[in-house]
Parts: C-alpha cells; structure tokens; sequence
C-alpha cells in the first residue's frame, strides 16, 4: 500500500496531474498494488486567498508520505519567486532530495528539432546536484540602491553534498547499463574553487567504478555537443545551476516540454516527481496541454517505488502514442486534448 501525497499546485498542472492519476488507477489494477493519495492545495491560489505559502508543518508532513506527485508551481498574479522559492525549493531543501534527475530521451525523431538526429542518438540522463550551488541562497547586498551597489551570490558546494551526488551518478550508470559512461559537466577553466572540489571528487569516486568511462565537459562545450553530438552521451552528473539550463535545454532535443519530466530524488527518504514545464497558466481550464510530461513524471514515480513492471508499462503506452498518434508535443498542436491524450494512455496500458 503506497501512500502518495499529490500537489497539482497552478495553472494547468491540476489538469495534467488528473490524467496521471487515471494512468495510476488502471496501472495500479493490471500491477496489483495498491495506494491512496492525499491531495494539498498548495500553490498560487491558496497564497493569494490566505497568505500562506508552504509552512514548516505542511512541508514536515510531506514526509510520512512514499512520495509525492507534483503537478506545476507558478501563478500570473504572483510576484516571480516566492512560490518557486517557498514551495518547490523549500520542498527540495527541507526533505533533502539532492538528486534532480532528468532523462532527455526522443521518442519520435520527427519531433526532435536536430537535423539528421534520431531515437537512438537522443538518450541519455542528466543526473543535476538539487541542494547545494548557487540555489543555496547565499549572498548579500552591499550599499543597495546606491551607485556603488554591490550584490554576492555564492555557489556553496560541500564535499559531502559533491561527493552524494557523483556517488549516485556512478550507481545510475552502472544500473542504466547502456554506454557506461559518465560525463562531469562543470566549468574547471573559470570557476577554480567548485569545480576543482568537483572534479578532485569525481576523479576519487571514479576509482571505486572501474567499469565505468568517465569524461569531462565543460557547461558552455556541453551545449554545444548537446546540439551537434546528443549521441555522445549516457549520463552527465553536474551541479545544480548548470544542470537547470542544460535539461531546459535538453527538454527541447527530446521535443518539448510536453515530453520532458524529472523526479527530486533523496534515495533515502521522500522523492518528488513533476513534469519540468511550468504551469503555464495562458492556457488553464483550455484541456490542450500534453499530459505525457506528467505521466511521464508518474512513470519515474513508480519506478523509484519498486514497481518496474508497471512504470516500464506506462513508458512504453507513451512512447506507443508519440510515435504514431500525436501530430505534435506542444500545447494545441498535438491533434488531441489533455485527457483524449490521458485516456490513450489508458488504452495502451498492456493488460
Ligand atoms: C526547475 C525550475 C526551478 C529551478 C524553478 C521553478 C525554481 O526551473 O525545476 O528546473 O530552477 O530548479
Ligand atoms: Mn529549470
């Protein structure tokens, strides 16, 4: 029995939570397992009406949870980081998920805005650090709104932040089992204090995996080979700022937001899982998302809770319907709605 808290938070991220859930429900039935999910209000809304964003309580009853399904934060009517801040990375900080997993996988090269690029040159994972770097919060100003001004925004990477993370990159590389090669992204030649932390670390920790390739690239070189050569990577383990722009990146030579997911992993504890695309409140109530991020998001849920058969099952109904139904990932333009889209997953489930 798997206990799952759901946030379907702002915008259109209550409609494509809805279609993961009819996805989980029958999922659940063909796997034979069962859960129960306790939905939370927070988001946008509930702050505009109460004031409240996230408090320590709620964020500290998240944790009797197996895990928790996300749907999107972000609302037009508040001002830009405060519920990123307060709900999202208070989320990631305080139950500790330091792992920010995104796999950049092409389901249909007709969707992959590379030339000459296929299903098989578009496959790899960016494992992003999810709790140290820039996304600390460290920094001040000096003499503000003086000529003078000065503003201070530290990246704080810790060995043992460093060292967790690059850990987890290797066990993924080695469990993956695919080109067994895992590539440090940083910026060695600039940032001389992380990146020389990073790459002592990497080097140490690589000792431990003999079987596993390790390479170095740097954040700007990255991507660039994003875009020539996808091909030429398995995972990238990098820290939390570059990893952000990467896999927004990333999500685009996939073929949308409409595809790209990620889970905030803590191996130890509880993981969160959410499509990467923003609430996108333009479009609320309109029934056009694409709920495939989502289901996606749900697919990587599973399979963080032991349940490999069912997330594979759901994996593989979507890439069925990317590849032969929708005419497009992007919001109005897939040919079907939000839950046309969640009920062909449903009936691509393998019984
Ligand atoms: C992401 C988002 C968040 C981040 C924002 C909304 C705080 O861009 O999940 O990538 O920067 O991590
Ligand atoms: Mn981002």
């Amino acid at each position: 029995m798997y206990n799952i808290a759901v946030i379907p938070g702002d915008g259109t991220g209550p409609e494509v939570v809805v279609e993961g859930l009819k996805v989980l429900e029958k999922v659940s039935k063909i796997h034979g397992f069962e859960y129960e999910t306790t939905t939370f209000n927070y988001g946008g809304d509930r702050y505009i009406e109460t004031g409240t964003v996230l408090t320590d309580e709620e964020v500290e009853g998240l944790r009797k949870f197996d895990t928790i399904y996300l749907g999107a934060i972000g609302h037009p009517d508040v001002k830009p980081g405060i519920l990123e801040k307060g709900i999202l990375l208070k989320t990631r900080f305080a139950l500790d998920q330091y792992i920010n997993l995104r796999p950049v996988k092409l389901y249909n090269k007709d969707f992959c805005p590379l030339k000459d690029k296929n299903e098989e040159d578009v496959d790899f994972v960016v494992v992003r650090e999810n709790s140290e770097g820039l996304y600390k919060g460290m920094g001040e100003f000096k003499d503000k709104g003086t000529k003078d001004e000065v503003a201070t925004q530290i990246s704080y990477n810790t060995r043992k932040g460093v060292e967790r993370c690059i850990r987890y990159a290797f066990e993924y590389t080695r469990k993956r089992n695919k080109r067994k090669t895992l590539t440090l992204c940083g910026k060695t030649n600039v940032l001389t204090y992380a990146w020389d932390l990073w790459q002592r670390t990497f080097e140490e920790v690589a000792k431990e995996y003999p079987d596993i390739k390790t390479d170095y690239a740097h954040v700007d070189a990255t991507t660039m080979w994003f875009v020539k050569n996808p091909e030429w990577f398995d995972v990238i383990v990098t820290d939390n700022m570059f990893g952000d722009i990467i896999t927004d990146l990333g999500a685009m030579v996939q073929g949308g937001m409409g595809i790209a997911a990620g889970g905030n992993i803590n191996p130890e504890g509880v993981s969160m899982f959410e499509p990467i695309g923003g609430s996108a409140p333009k479009y609320t109530g309109m029934n056009v998302i694409n709920p495939l991020a989502a289901v996606c998001a749900l697919s990587m849920l599973l399979e963080t809770l032991g349940e490999d058969a069912a997330a594979k099952n759901v994996e593989d109904a979507v890439i069925k319907i990317v590849k032969n139904d929708l005419k497009s990932l992007g919001a109005k333009t897939m040919g079907y709605s939000t839950s046309e889209v969640g009920d062909m997953v449903v009936a691509n489930l393998k019984a």
